[in-house]
């Protein structure tokens, strides 16, 4: 048996092929067999109502190759023929015409007879199956989790990648396609998703997770393939780490981007000592560890840093001690309000302290009943008076047609048609959906950026497997070399893979907050614009900051 193996190592006949994508393959007779015999035919089937463009049938040859292997063979869609009945030339005749993107075959003009028939066979709409190539994004999406992001940023990116895929002038050879899994905000269920992307087939050309925990995983595992991440929800500071995170790109900010705007704003109004508290929390510490650094470097001094587990009672109290009047808190909205409880209690408010904190709160989250504090809605109403909130800025909002030809307005509506009557209040990651639709955009334009260099040195992006540095070293330079205009702003990228973005600020003034300005941080940090002061607090909707300059 042995011998027999050694002189007849191939038996003769070809091996198994891959059907057509939206087709399969009817094998006549054999199912099983790896090796199927000279003369063997197989035949493509597709599926729903696409028909087969190329060769339908292949039969095995005697050298082990199929017949007609240098034409593809794809499965279309096809369309219904659309008559376009023209009485006004000719009662008799009609004209046939596809809907766009489909070519007619047969004859586009059929004559009434006189039998009561068309003279002509009814023709068929192909579609022109221009896109040849399938460049698969292997995407995570939380459903359900801590930010169950997915439920709006899923059809955000999907809107996205119609639009693109429906572009003649991005990629015109290819179509992206979208393969997701539920990630439930988890790394360990994500650890099991990232096997099944990278040991099942298709190759991935980019991976695309939601989560900073998620996002971690994935972007720390993902050089080893090769793989540039590209991830719309995260926004841990730790992940803006191009040692431990070589390939890892995001559209949403860090949360450390409220911090060029507070330093900006101490800056304008000359202040040099400022105090921290914040609540213990990784996104919290690593935030204020990057707001030290940057002080410091505007020659600014934090003189009180404190922080608390749960009852800032103690770390209030220590701020009153140490007379803190420009106070920068870090914590979630339930903390917030312990804190203005015990700033109230320690009467740490008022025209001599101002007070920054973090913007995406409830709009009336000092007047929502808890039963954790002590103080009414009106003490709680007094203490957080004046204080200053910075927001990451994630809807474009000037009116503005960006790449995709839709403002941010349109986009919003698009994508309210596509939650289907779906309340956005209870549809997780509605406010950062602009951000996945414009991570598809960026990985499209940069992918469209590759086609002419890659040519250049004789690869192609179809060529992409994991063992393949040169594509994705391309498709990094080109996602940081990104900068376009979104429906979530300007899309740009700092050197960490870090989306750079506008920031809001607003003032609570007579219990209802109102902008005071915008800072866009999108122009720091390039070399190409060098640091234009983009601080806008004369804008036409904002409001002049009140109380704020009495702090000193
Ligand atoms: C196999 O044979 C066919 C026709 O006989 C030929 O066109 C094809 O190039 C051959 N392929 C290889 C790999 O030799
Ligand atoms: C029908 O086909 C002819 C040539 O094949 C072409 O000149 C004509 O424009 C076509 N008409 C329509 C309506 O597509
Ligand atoms: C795709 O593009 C064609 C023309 O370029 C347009 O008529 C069609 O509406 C587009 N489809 C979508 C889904 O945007
Ligand atoms: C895509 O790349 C081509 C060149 O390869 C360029 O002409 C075209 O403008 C690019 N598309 C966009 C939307 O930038
Ligand atoms: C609320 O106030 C009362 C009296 O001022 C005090 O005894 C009590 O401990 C306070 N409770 C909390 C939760 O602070
Ligand atoms: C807190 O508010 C209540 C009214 O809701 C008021 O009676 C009380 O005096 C306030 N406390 C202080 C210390 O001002
Ligand atoms: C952009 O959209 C507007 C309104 O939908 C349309 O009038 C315009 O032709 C579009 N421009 C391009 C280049 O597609
Ligand atoms: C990416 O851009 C940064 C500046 O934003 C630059 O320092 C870095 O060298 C660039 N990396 C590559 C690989 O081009």
């Amino acid at each position: 048996c042995l011998l027999l193996l050694l002189f007849f190592p191939f038996p003769p006949g070809c091996a198994i092929i891959r059907p057509p994508r939206d087709g399969g393959i009817r094998y006549r007779g054999l199912t099983q067999e790896q090796i199927l015999p000279v003369d063997y035919e197989i035949e493509y089937i597709c599926r729903g109502n696409r028909v087969i463009v190329g060769p339908k049938v292949r039969k095995c040859l005697p050298n082990g190759t199929w017949t007609d292997m240098m034409q593809a063979s794809r499965c279309c869609k096809s369309s219904l023929v659309s008559f376009f009945l023209s009485f006004f030339l000719s009662p008799l005749q009609t004209d046939l015409v596809c809907h766009a993107g489909f070519i007619l075959e047969g004859r586009n003009i059929s004559h009434c007879t006189k039998l009561g028939k068309w003279d002509a066979p009814k023709p068929t709409c192909l579609c022109e199956c221009l896109r040849i190539y399938q460049l698969y994004i292997g995407a995570l999406f939380p459903m359900s989790g801590g930010w169950p992001g997915g439920q709006a940023c899923m059809p955000s990116a999907q809107m996205a990648l119609d639009l693109v895929n429906n572009r003649s002038d991005i990629l015109p050879d290819y179509e992206l396609e979208l393969i997701h899994y539920d990630s439930m905000c988890d790394p360990g269920e994500a650890t099991k998703l990232l096997y099944d992307l990278l040991y099942t087939e298709p190759i991935k050309i980019v991976l695309m997770p939601g989560c900073s925990g998620v996002s971690t995983l994935v972007a720390e595992a993902a050089r080893m393939w090769n793989l540039i991440v590209l991830s719309y929800g995260s926004s841990s500071p730790a992940l803006s780490n191009r040692q431990r995170f070589p390939t890892f790109f995001r559209t949403h900010p860090s949360a450390t981007l409220h911090n060029p705007t507070r330093v900006q704003l101490f800056k304008k109004w000359k202040w040099t000592r400022i105090a921290t508290i914040q609540q213990t929390t990784e996104v919290f510490t690593s935030t204020l560890d990057d707001l030290e650094q940057r002080v410091k470097e505007a020659g600014i001094e934090i003189s009180v840093r404190q922080s608390f587990l749960t009852d800032p009672a103690v770390a209030v109290k220590n701020l009153k001690r140490q007379d803190a009047r420009i106070i920068v808190g870090l914590f979630y909205e339930t903390e917030a309000r312990k804190v203005f409880c015990e700033v109230f209690k320690e009467k740490l408010y008022g025209k001599k302290h101002v007070w920054f904190l973090i913007g995406w709160y409830a709009d009336n989250w000092f007047k929502i009943k808890d039963p954790a504090i002590n103080c009414t809605v009106e003490n709680m109403t007094e203490a957080v008076e004046g204080h200053v909130t910075t927001e990451i800025v994630m809807l474009n909002p000037e009116t503005v047609r960006g790449v995709s030809n839709m403002t941010s307005q349109e986009f919003l509506a698009a994508l309210m048609s596509r939650l289907g009557g779906k309340n956005p209040e209870e549809t997780g990651g509605f406010q950062e959906a602009p951000l996945a639709y414009d991570a598809v955009w960026a990985l499209a334009l940069a992918l469209n950026k590759t086609v002419a260099p890659l040519k250049a040195k004789g690869r192609r992006l179809e060529d992409f497997n994991y063992n393949n540095h040169d594509i994705t070293s391309e498709i990094y330079r080109a996602l940081n070399t990104s900068s376009f205009e979104g429906v979530s702003g300007q899309v740009v990228f700092d050197a960490q893979g870090s989306r750079m973005a506008m920031t809001l600020i607003e003032q609570l003034q007579g219990g209802s907050y109102k902008k005071i300005g915008y800072y866009d941080t999108s122009y720091l940090d390039s070399d190409a614009r060098p640091q234009i002061s983009r601080l806008r607090t004369h804008c036409p909707t904002c409001v002049k900051s009140v109380g704020a300059a009495h702090a000193l």
